[in-house]
């Protein structure tokens, strides 16, 4: 038998709406429908004026981060039959909107930026690579995972009201460079997030964690580099 799911999409395009408001579609849902295939649908055959971003449909390139049924998600992975009858699309919070579900990533980005998030060496560069143990590369594998969609960087509260606080996203993809084995920035980074604005913003809130889609610990990163700090501290070379 076939099941009608109404789409309530928060809608709204800042040159013409002050506020935003929601627009219910309803659909025929289909066998392994995710949310985003809804949203194509919707897009190709009923309102072309839809905006949200999406590439690779794969959980890979990390475009299409939302927050669906009051849970910050990406649409590709997100199956519509286990959420109900009514499913609730909203833009990622507390981030401008563009248009409907596209938000600007600026301060994403520049957060990002801050950290330096490239191999620091000071090495000759080898020859053909810098290579690194099995081991130490499991050290490391969750945290490369991170696709940079924005999911834990928009729950996090701390960052909702301090600005300047570096977050969860930038802090996590500094930790995949001061746990990489390869790397020799570890005291210049801690430098970095040895403050405020850094690492010690955190209060161990764990919203980051739980919205992370590849299930990556961004508040375990943020632990693991207030201990170096301390250490860094106590051993003088902080
Ligand atoms: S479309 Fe690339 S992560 Fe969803």
């Amino acid at each position: 038998m076939s099941q009608t799911v109404n789409l309530r999409i928060y809608r709204r395009d800042p040159d013409l709406d002050k506020a935003g408001k929601y627009q219910n579609y309803q659909i025929e849902l289909q066998p392994g429908q995710t949310v985003l295939m809804a949203l194509y649908h919707l897009l190709e055959n009923v309102d072309k004026s839809l905006a949200f971003r999406a590439s690779c449909r794969s959980a890979v390139c990390g475009s299409c981060g939302m927050h669906i049924n009051g849970k910050n998600r990406l649409a590709c992975e997100t199956q519509l039959a286990p959420l109900g009858n009514e499913v609730v699309i909203e833009p990622l919070p507390h981030l401008p909107v563009l248009k409907d579900l596209v938000v600007d990533m600026t301060t994403f980005w520049d957060k990002y930026e801050r950290v330096r998030p490239y191999l620091i060496s000071l090495k000759e560069p080898p020859e053909k690579e810098r290579k690194q143990s099995v081991e130490d590369r499991k050290k490391i594998d969750e945290y490369i995972d991170c696709i940079l969609c924005a999911c834990c960087h928009s729950s996090c509260s701390l960052d909702w009201w301090d600005k300047d606080y570096l977050g969860p996203a930038a802090l996590g993809k500094m930790y995949r460079f001061v746990a990489d084995s390869r790397d020799e920035g570890e005291i210049e980074r801690l430098k970095i997030v040895a403050s405020e604005e850094g690492v010690f913003r955190c209060h161990t809130l764990f919203n980051c964690t739980e919205e992370c889609p590849k299930r990556i610990s961004p508040t375990f990163a943020i632990q693991q580099m207030k201990k170096k700090i301390m250490f860094a501290k106590l051993t003088g070379k902080l």
